[in-house]
């Protein structure tokens, strides 16, 4: 069964965890066909952990799609004139200092039109909105060549956050209804960063990645609480019967990342009319007990967890379905890449 489809595995190389996805597509159905994840304490450990991963999980196929992240990584919507592909292009490294901190010669550039920008009282306008994307080829190159050293074909490599957003697309077109609003911003709180993309209309117009995570959380409870990292992971995880000092420990955090998201809703609600009507939260870092209702009150607005492989099926005989729903939070980087190759 299921054989001479297409499969990809959507290989999120995370700060503290590698997740490796494998989708099946059947026609309209998603399929998972293999998953496992691994923890990793440091970038040397990358690459071994990724051949444990494919030796462990029976993948039908080699074909992977990774993402990169962090400040290597520069991404701008520009209000652009229209014109064709070849004139934007050039017009972009022309001007490119203007937009990227790194030299040209560094950078892969990749550009997209996003949308035409009304003009004065709905009238068309002269002027597009272009997303432009820049990563230092070193970073490009080393994660291809790690890849391709563990026996694997890298196929593309996308960026954290429009993947969540991709993943969430997907999910809004197998389970449809789960978007009301037609303005929303993702949230995905990893290990060492958080990564937000606001999303109007199917169409990603902001994208950032604000450097707060679990990791934070996790470091505020050793601090407060005086107890070994690992200790601290346990509590966050599960307070026991330490809650209210775990809660007052974390609670500063949330309030600094949480500060920090709204100001992103704020700086998206100045550009563009209308408000970000509804927020989805993901990422392991999401987890955290209390903090959907605690977001909720600070972003004044509907917060809630969502889950990157609800409307996806499950090929039983080689995915550990409770592992996988137990870490499903964490997979929406995973659902989003493999989504895109298949
Ligand atoms: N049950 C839980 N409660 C609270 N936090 C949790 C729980 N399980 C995992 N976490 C936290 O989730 C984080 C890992 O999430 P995730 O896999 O999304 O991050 P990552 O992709 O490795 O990191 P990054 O996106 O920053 O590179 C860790 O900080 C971990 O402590
Ligand atoms: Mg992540």
């Amino acid at each position: 069964m299921l054989k001479g489809r297409k499969s990809a595995v959507g290989l999120d190389i995370g700060g503290s965890c590698i997740k490796a996805l494998e989708i099946t597509r059947d026609k309209y159905d998603y399929i998972i066909t293999g998953y496992g994840q691994i923890e990793v304490q440091s970038e040397a450990d990358r690459s071994d952990a990724i051949r444990e991963l494919f030796a462990q999980c029976r993948f039908r196929t080699k074909k992977v799609v990774t993402a990169v992240s962090g400040k290597s990584v520069i991404v701008r919507y520009l209000n652009m004139a229209k014109m064709s592909d070849e004139n934007l292009e050039s017009a972009i490294r022309f001007e490119a200092d203007k937009y990227i901190p790194f030299d040209i010669e560094e950078v892969q550039i990749d550009t997209e039109r996003l949308m035409d920008i009304p003009g004065e009282g709905g009238k068309e306008s002269n002027e597009m909105k272009v997303l432009l994307v820049a990563v230092k080829k070193t970073l490009v190159e080393e994660q291809a060549s790690m890849l391709q050293q563990c026996g694997l074909s890298p196929t593309a490599i996308d960026v954290d956050a429009f993947a969540v957003g991709n993943a969430f697309e997907l999910n809004e077109s197998l389970s449809p209804g789960m978007e009301e609003d037609k303005t929303i911003g993702l949230v995905d709180i990893g290990a060492n960063k958080t990564c937000i993309n606001i999303l109007r209309n199917h169409v990603s117009l902001f994208a950032r990645e604000i450097y707060l995570g679990g990791n934070d959380f996790t470091n505020a409870i050793t601090r407060r609480l005086g107890v070994e990292v690992y200790e601290a992971e346990s509590l966050k995880r599960d307070p026991h019967d330490r809650e209210v000092e775990v809660q007052e420990a974390v609670s500063p955090v949330i309030e600094d990342l949480g500060n920090e998201i709204n100001l992103s809703f704020d700086f998206f609600e100045n550009q563009y009319d209308g408000r970000v009507g509804q927020v989805y939260l993901s990422g392991g870092g999401s987890m955290l007990a209390s903090l959907e209702e605690e977001f909720e009150g600070f972003f004044e607005r509907r917060t809630r967890i969502w889950n990157p492989i609800e409307g996806l099926k499950i090929k039983s005989d080689n995915v550990d379905i409770d592992s996988l729903n137990k870490s499903s939070l964490q997979l929406a980087v995973a659902v989003g890449l493999a989504a895109r190759a298949i």
